[in-house]
């Protein structure tokens, strides 16, 4: 990941730089709009509730995460850029799960080699208490939850990658309970210095990292102070960010396949 800081670049040529990478995502389906802004303020100066489906996206940003493995293609890098930010709190973190694959034992590279997870929004924020519908927003659509493999090789460096996050679950071939304490303690232990860079925002900043081996996350804020981003998202090479397979459910509680045996 790389910080520019103080660019101050405006939401068109934050997009020009984004298309540098590669075929933006488009955030607002149906619409082209290669950047989105990202805001806990309405333009009306007043601010978002924790009712609003916004509130419930902004919170769920501070999960551990990667982005758009919910998407039939994940998303292969991003940029962040920051309009205006709270005194306290909003950092963003990101965390190199190539340095956590590297710091597995053996038994565990081992163990995950040959495994994969569900990647479902739905379930990451009914994980977080919060309920959602399709058509909520990007992501809350209903092609199903794509399959990915939790060691995912980078398609540039062929180096290996932890490769989860909070919208991973139901490991195929586990019983839920061992799935989710598997995954639990993977992303807990993963997400730890030295592995762990936060950067404290000043107005202008704008941040473009790798999300085939990053995971990144918003620190808590004061939901009634601004916080204003832009977000960019550059989607995957379908080779190898295009899940291989999907389960039509998509809520927690229906594991897609609980045992094997
Ligand atoms: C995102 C995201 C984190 C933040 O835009 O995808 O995770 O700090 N943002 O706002
Ligand atoms: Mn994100």
């Amino acid at each position: 990941m790389l910080i520019f800081p103080k660019q101050n670049l405006s939401r068109e040529q934050q997009s020009r730089l984004g298309a540098r990478l590669g075929e933006i995502e488009s955030l607002a389906p149906g619409k082209d709009i290669p950047t989105i802004p990202l805001s806990n303020q309405r333009s009306d100066g007043t601010f978002i509730s924790p009712g609003d489906n916004l509130y419930k996206i902004l919170r769920g940003n501070e999960g551990w995460h990667t982005d758009s493995t919910y998407m039939p293609i994940a998303s292969k890098a991003a940029l962040l850029s920051a309009q205006k930010v709270p005194s306290d709190g909003g950092e963003t973190e990101w965390a190199d799960m190539r340095a956590a694959y590297d710091a597995l034992d053996t038994l565990t590279k081992a163990k995950i080699e040959n495994l994969s997870a569900y990647h479902s929004l739905f379930y990451s924020q009914a994980e977080m208490g919060y309920e959602h519908q399709i058509g909520d927003g990007y992501g809350y659509h209903d092609k199903g939850s794509p399959l990915r493999t939790l060691v995912k090789t980078h398609p540039e460096t062929g180096r290996k990658a932890l490769y989860t996050g909070r919208h991973a679950h139901a490991i195929p071939g586990m019983h839920a309970e061992d799935s989710k304490n598997l995954l639990e303690k993977l992303l807990q232990s993963a997400c730890q210095a030295p592995r762990v860079y936060r950067h404290k925002w000043h107005a202008g900043d704008i941040a473009m990292w790798d999300n085939r081996c990053l995971l990144h996350r918003a620190r808590p804020y004061d939901m009634t102070k601004a916080r204003v981003m832009r977000a960019t998202r550059i989607i995957g090479d379908p080779a190898t960010e295009q899940a291989a397979t999907f389960v039509d459910n998509f809520a927690p509680e229906i594991s897609p396949i609980t045992s094997n045996t």
